[in-house]
């Protein structure tokens, strides 16, 4: 549990390289994560080379863990492999559909997450990059994704050159109910955000952004609705183009 418990995203990696042998068994450990009907809905498209993560950083709006990394994984929700076993066995597939996409999302998703665990019991620092979602379409054009492949996590590995960030989580209490989701009045909803409200690098945070409160930094600043529209527009189209809707 103390793994757990203590573990933080690190974003600045050393120089050294991390062994492709570790991050091979990595990967393979991690496949050992539950799957949809053992189906493996996913794949892992892995950049080591200065030339791969040069192409991928724009496309990850130039976060430096893309360069700085030893490897960055490209975890793929992943039913092209399966479609096309299907097709040679002379049955239908049938995934050409949300459901088919949602089932290979969560796959992928998992094992991904078994990946940063595995990868940082072995003392390695990993940084998951939501900007895979953003842009999706490029970055699965600079991978070479064929249909029914759509990147879902990306996360970059290496050497930890700090500790990371400390980062502070809510209660127990808003995130666990009791049998039924309970009904939350508005001053619940206050009391179960008031001590990360209270948590001076969030007040910082506010102050920075010049916002009155934490939830304008979320909604106005890091994810506001026009962003959050326009990249769900070319995800949708990108869903299209792969066949899924
Ligand atoms: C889906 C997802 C997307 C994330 N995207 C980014 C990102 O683009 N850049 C980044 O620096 N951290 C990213 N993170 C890391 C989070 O910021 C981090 O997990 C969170 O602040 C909690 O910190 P901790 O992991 O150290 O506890 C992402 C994490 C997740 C799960």
């Amino acid at each position: 549990m103390e793994y757990f418990s203590n573990r933080r995203t690190i974003r600045n990696y050393k120089p050294e390289k991390v062994s492709d042998s570790l991050i091979d068994s990595i990967i393979e450990s991690a496949a050992k994560a539950p799957t949809c009907g053992n189906m493996q809905l996913y794949s892992v498209v892995v950049t080591k080379d200065d030339a791969g993560k040069k192409a991928l950083a724009p496309l990850h709006f130039n976060q430096p863990m893309i360069e700085g990394c030893s490897h960055v994984l490209t975890i793929c929700a992943d039913y092209n492999r399966f479609a096309r076993w299907c097709e040679v066995s002379h049955t239908d597939p049938g995934c050409d559909n949300i459901l088919s996409f949602i089932n290979a999302m969560t796959d992928a998703v998992i094992f991904a997450q078994q990946i940063v665990t595995i990868a940082e019991m072995n003392g390695l620092g990993t940084c998951y990059l939501g900007t895979v979602s953003y842009n999706a379409a490029q970055i699965a054009e600079a991978l070479r994704l064929p249909e029914m492949v759509i990147p879902v996590a990306c996360v970059t590995v290496g050497y930890p050159d700090d500790k990371g960030e400390e980062t502070e989580r809510l209660g127990l209490d808003a995130i666990r109910f009791d049998g039924t989701y309970p009904e939350l009045t508005d001053d619940d909803i206050r009391d179960l955000y008031r001590e990360k409200e209270a948590y001076e690098p969030n007040k910082k945070y506010v102050e920075e952004n010049g916002k009155d409160n934490l939830a304008q930094v979320f909604a106005e600043v890091r994810y506001p609705r026009a962003m959050n529209e326009e990249f769900s527009a070319s995800f949708i189209e990108f869903l299209k183009k792969q066949r899924f809707l």
